[in-house]
């Protein structure tokens, strides 16, 4: 499938090196054996069939460069792995900026998508630029290319934008990815295992440590991600309330590992307490290209079956699908 980015941060780095790392993976090992993969297979799209046709950045190092060698400019830093990424063939072009003129560079990048014969757009910018997600999203539904939001911010919970993407028969993906194995996930499934034992929650709390672009971001501010991360816990309004989300914090010597501390604090048989206290030490964008390769191969098979709108198996892959709370 046809693959285009916007974004050439951590993310791509770890999703570029990961499809090759699974192309030389696959000719020892049966399909249904590959690490770390649920679906080795979405509509005859194998984990190693993605062409990278298209991709925009800002950054100066990125921007210009075979995307084979963008994926390692600075500030990324996800580990190299052992495997070799080909020239692809693909100059990462100049991204959309805030104080350009709007129209003409959303029908630039639109034309680029529509060239490069891309089937999905997958939005990987920094969290907290509505602006420019809403300037992707554009340019994506002109040039007939559905479109998988990694980011918090509001895409596919926009009303508005989802019936256009449904009205032109584009799948419209996001928001924000649930990490392959993260924070979100094993939080979720605590407290819902608290709750299905009978037990009483009483408080919270988690906190994020990384050390990547991302984390530098996120521990700037402005962005949606608190809403998110409470959205991805999948509990009612009042158990949200209980829930501390500690602001993230960054820490450079870090890198792309992400640590994690988890609190639950809940009372059992007679009142009496239980707690847990869980770290969690992850490779963070390892974490997010183990759901995006399946997000875009969702996205590319109803755009092929010509189905529009959100794709309901990508719920479980987010934190904050359409009709969760912005
Ligand atoms: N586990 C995870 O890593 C995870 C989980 C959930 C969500 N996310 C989200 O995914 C997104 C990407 O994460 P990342 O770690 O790759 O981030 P990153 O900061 O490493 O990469 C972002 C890239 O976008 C580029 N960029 C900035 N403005 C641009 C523009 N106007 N046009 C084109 N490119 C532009 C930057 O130069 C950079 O290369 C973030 O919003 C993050 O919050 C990540």
């Amino acid at each position: 499938m046809n693959l285009a980015i916007a974004g050439v941060g951590n993310n791509i780095t770890a999703l570029v090196q990961g499809v090759y790392y699974y192309q030389a993976l696959a000719s020892t090992h049966p399909q249904a054996d590959l690490p770390g993969i649920r679906r080795p297979v979405i509509d005859d799209i194998p984990v190693d069939g993605l062409d990278f046709v298209a991709a925009y950045d800002v950054t100066a190092g990125k921007v210009g460069a075979d995307l084979a060698e963008a994926i390692f400019a600075a500030p990324n830093n996800y580990p190299r792995l052992e495997v070799r990424v080909p020239t692809q063939n693909v100059v990462v072009e100049q991204g959309v900026v805030e104080d350009g003129d709007r129209d003409e560079q959303i029908e630039r990048i639109a034309k680029s998508l529509s060239e490069a014969q891309a089937e999905v757009l997958l939005y990987s910018l920094p969290a907290g630029r509505k602006w420019a997600a809403e300037m992707y999203a554009e340019a994506a539904l002109a040039a007939g290319v559905a479109l998988v939001n990694c980011t918090p911010d509001v895409i596919a919970r926009d009303r508005a934008l989802l019936a256009r993407y449904t009205e032109a028969n584009l799948p419209l993906v996001g928001d924000d990815l649930a990490s392959h194995f993260g924070t979100s996930v094993v939080h979720k499934s605590l407290l819902k295992l608290l709750a299905d034992r009978g037990l009483t929650l009483t408080s919270s709390y988690q906190f994020n440590l990384g050390g990547n672009q991302d984390f530098q971001n996120l521990n700037a501010g402005g962005t949606e991600k608190k809403q998110s991360k409470l959205n991805a816990l999948s509990v009612g309004a009042e158990a949200q309330q209980k829930v501390h989300m500690m602001p993230f914090g960054y820490v450079p010597q870090l890198a792309d590992q992400k640590v994690a501390h988890l609190n639950i604090e809940g009372m059992g048989w007679a009142g009496t307490p239980i707690t847990v206290d869980l770290k969690l030490k992850v490779q963070d964008s390892s974490n997010a290209a183990g759901v995006i390769i399946d997000l875009v191969r969702f996205a590319a098979a109803r755009r092929r079956a010509q189905q529009g709108g959100f794709v309901d198996e990508a719920s479980s892959l987010l934190k904050s699908p359409p009709g969760t709370p912005a």
